[in-house]
């Protein structure tokens, strides 16, 4: 295979135990948008259920119907903006939808109904209404329109990812104000805020639901180290040698010779490049393991090939030897350190040309 995210199921349903772990009465939304963040969408939103998720979450109408399709059943929210068409989609569905206008309620009405959350936007400046009163008003319409429930009342935080930040708690202070009052007038609504982040970092941010994304992945929601939070990765992404060859000093390698050789070394040619997600800012900017040892990228990232320095004496590679460019050792973390973004980026930018092959700790799923 050239080329492979190989994603351990088993991971993310050990990542959902653990994070359950934290909560005392809350239930856990697992997110599985963008693909379940790379890793694929209906495997883990399976692999969550397993963990105990009571719920998931995706971002788009059509990503609803194709948990659908996959044969997923069960409560799903759709968290992102709808156009009249995506409602549709979404209610056809049977997902849970967000409003925050009273239009938005009465388009849900008109189309037959179903479960409404309403999203005060307490400073994320996003989606939502930052008009508390608005939000009281848009909540009193859902509950008593034909049809249509209101299931919850949300926000979503701007800073959970940044510990100490004082913004957290001032975004937590205005939803409190808004959603513990109304709850008492309408005790079905389900009453969630948190992220990942927030999850881990504060238990008052919990209520009835928390919104669980990156961490179920075995990512840490802070960029650090995600063992220090006790998750597992639960993605590598690999490819082999192709090719071995000599690369005598100046002479280059890649688009735009941003490698010569300043002595005598041998380079790896490894099938796998931006085309595959793998930026082309990583050039001469990342490493690789092979056969547990590092070797430096050299050269210009390609749209299918990275060529790797692997030293004067070769460093006993061979062709065919498997190259790991994310996994243990070599964690999303620090590519997206590399490239000055976040893990979520690395692995929602894996492309759909790359396999994604699920198993339970090396058992094919
Ligand atoms: C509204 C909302 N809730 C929850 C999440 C999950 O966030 P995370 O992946 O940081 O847990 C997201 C993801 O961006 C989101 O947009």
């Amino acid at each position: 295979m050239r080329a492979l995210a190989r994603v351990n199921l088993a991971a993310i349903e050990r990542n959902v135990r653990r994070l359950r772990r934290e909560l005392d009465g809350a239930e856990l939304i697992a997110v599985v948008k963008a693909d379940g963040y790379g890793h694929g969408a209906a495997p883990a939103a399976r692999a969550a259920l397993e963990g105990g998720a009571a719920w998931l979450a995706v971002a788009t109408a059509a990503e609803a119907t194709a948990l659908r399709l996959a044969g997923i059943d069960g409560r799903v929210l759709v968290m992102g903006a709808l156009t009249p068409d995506d409602v549709e989609e979404a209610l056809a569905a049977g997902a849970d939808v967000v409003a925050w206008r009273e239009d938005m309620v009465e388009a849900i009405g008109e189309r037959g109904g179903g479960r409404v959350h309403v999203k005060l936007d307490t400073g994320m400046g996003r989606l939502g209404t930052r008009d508390a009163e608005q939000a009281t008003r848009v909540a009193e319409l859902a509950a008593s329109t034909a049809g249509v429930q209101l299931a919850g009342l949300m926000t979503h935080f701007a800073t959970a990812d940044e510990p100490g930040d004082a913004f957290l708690d001032e975004q937590l202070e205005r939803f409190r104000a808004w959603a513990l009052p109304l709850r008492e007038r309408f005790p079905d609504a389900l009453l969630h805020a948190a992220n990942s982040a927030a999850l881990l970092r504060d238990r008052a941010t919990h209520f009835d639901l928390v919104r669980a994304g990156i961490a179920i992945y075995g990512l840490d929601p802070f960029q650090q180290d995600a063992a220090s939070q006790e998750l597992e990765p639960a993605l590598e992404l690999v490819s082999y040698v192709a090719e071995v060859k000599r690369c005598a000093v100046g002479e280059s390698a890649g688009y735009g010779r941003r490698f010569v050789a300043e002595s005598d070394t041998v380079l790896a040619t490894v099938p796998i490049g931006y085309g595959d997600g793998v930026r082309r800012a990583l050039t001469n900017n990342a490493d690789v393991l092979i056969e547990g040892r590092r070797f430096p990228l050299a050269g210009t990232v390609s749209m299918d090939n990275v060529t790797v320095d692997l030293g004067a004496d070769g460093g006993g590679v061979r062709r065919g030897d498997e190259v790991l460019l994310i996994g243990p050792g070599l964690p999303a973390e620090e590519m997206a350190q590399r490239l000055q973004t976040i893990n979520y980026e690395i692995t929602c930018g894996l492309a759909p040309r790359v396999p994604r092959r699920h198993h339970r700790d090396g058992v094919p799923a």
